[in-house]
């Protein structure tokens, strides 16, 4: 699909196809887009390509800034087709609507979300602490029987995860929280058998919330960011990261994609 892409817009802009074009997310029926710096004044045109090239795409965005604030939240502008940023994304037999202007979502850590949906066991009790629209803890009590608690401090990614948990008929599994993770954590005092913590920036400040929840013993997935520089490996930086877990027993540690350039996302893997 990106080589087709690329064909089109040499049409459009000659040589200069193959830099204008960085890679782009599909989302439901919406596209987000990432052209380098330069080729601003051709985001109408990537956006007009890519909708072009499928069909199922009715509007274009492109990402205009980074990731940033509490919500953490990608800065987009409208470029191409229809000036809607809600629809309906589906992923692992699951359905989430959201606004891509006003919640986090990512469909790249689609693989990541089934690969903890498949370690959870029946019967488990679990807190996902940052929950957003609620894509972890659905994607896991869809083929799970467990009981997730799942926070949330952006009230309009928390309406999302309401949406999305009668969109999905898992009332039943998921209690959704509108608050702070670690005020949430109180009164889950000893009863998680499983944490996850999808907040690479700041994942570790909330450990010891993360601790208080879970009982005797269980699981802390811990996702953070890792940068590493040219004399090292990504395994390598993966696997010197886990030093700074601060309690319990990495058992097994996760690249879940490069996030910037020598920047990686990972997961921990933690028994407590
Ligand atoms: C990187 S997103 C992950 C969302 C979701 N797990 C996913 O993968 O689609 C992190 C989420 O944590 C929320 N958040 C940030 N700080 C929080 C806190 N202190 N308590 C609860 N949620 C928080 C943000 O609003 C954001 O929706």
């Amino acid at each position: 699909m990106v080589r087709l892409l690329k064909e089109i817009l040499r049409e459009e802009l000659g040589e200069e196809a193959s830099r204008a074009y960085g890679s782009f997310d599909l989302i439901g029926d919406l596209a987000i887009i990432r052209v380098p710096d330069g080729f601003q004044d051709k985001l109408e045109i990537v956006g007009n390509a890519l909708m072009k090239l499928n069909k199922s795409i009715h509007g274009v965005w492109a990402q205009v800034g980074p990731v940033e604030g509490d919500y953490r939240i990608r800065k987009l502008m409208h470029v191409a087709g229809e000036e809607r940023s809600i629809t309906v994304y589906r992923e692992s037999g699951c359905r989430f609507e959201l606004d891509i202007t006003s919640v986090y979502f990512s469909p790249r850590l689609a693989h990541e979300r089934l690969r903890i949906a498949q370690l959870v066991n029946d019967g488990e009790t679990v807190f996902n602490m940052f929950a957003g629209i609620g894509t972890f803890s659905i994607v896991m009590a869809k083929r799970k029987r467990v009981t997730v608690h799942s926070s949330e401090i952006n009230p309009t990614a928390h309406q999302y995860m309401i949406r999305n948990i009668e969109l999905n008929k898992v009332k039943d599994r998921v209690i959704p929280y509108l608050g702070d993770a670690c005020d949430v954590s109180i009164s889950l005092n000893g009863k998680i058998n499983r944490v996850l913590m999808p907040l690479p920036e700041r994942a570790l400040e909330f450990f010891d919330c993360a601790i208080r929840s879970i009982g005797n013993s269980g699981w802390i997935h811990v996702y953070m960011h890792v940068p590493y520089s040219k004399g090292e490996s990504a395994t390598e930086a993966a696997v010197r990261s886990s030093a700074s877990i601060p309690a319990g027993k990495v058992i097994n540690t996760v690249i879940v994609r490069e996030v910037g350039p020598r920047l990686l996302q990972v997961v921990h893997d933690v028994m407590i």
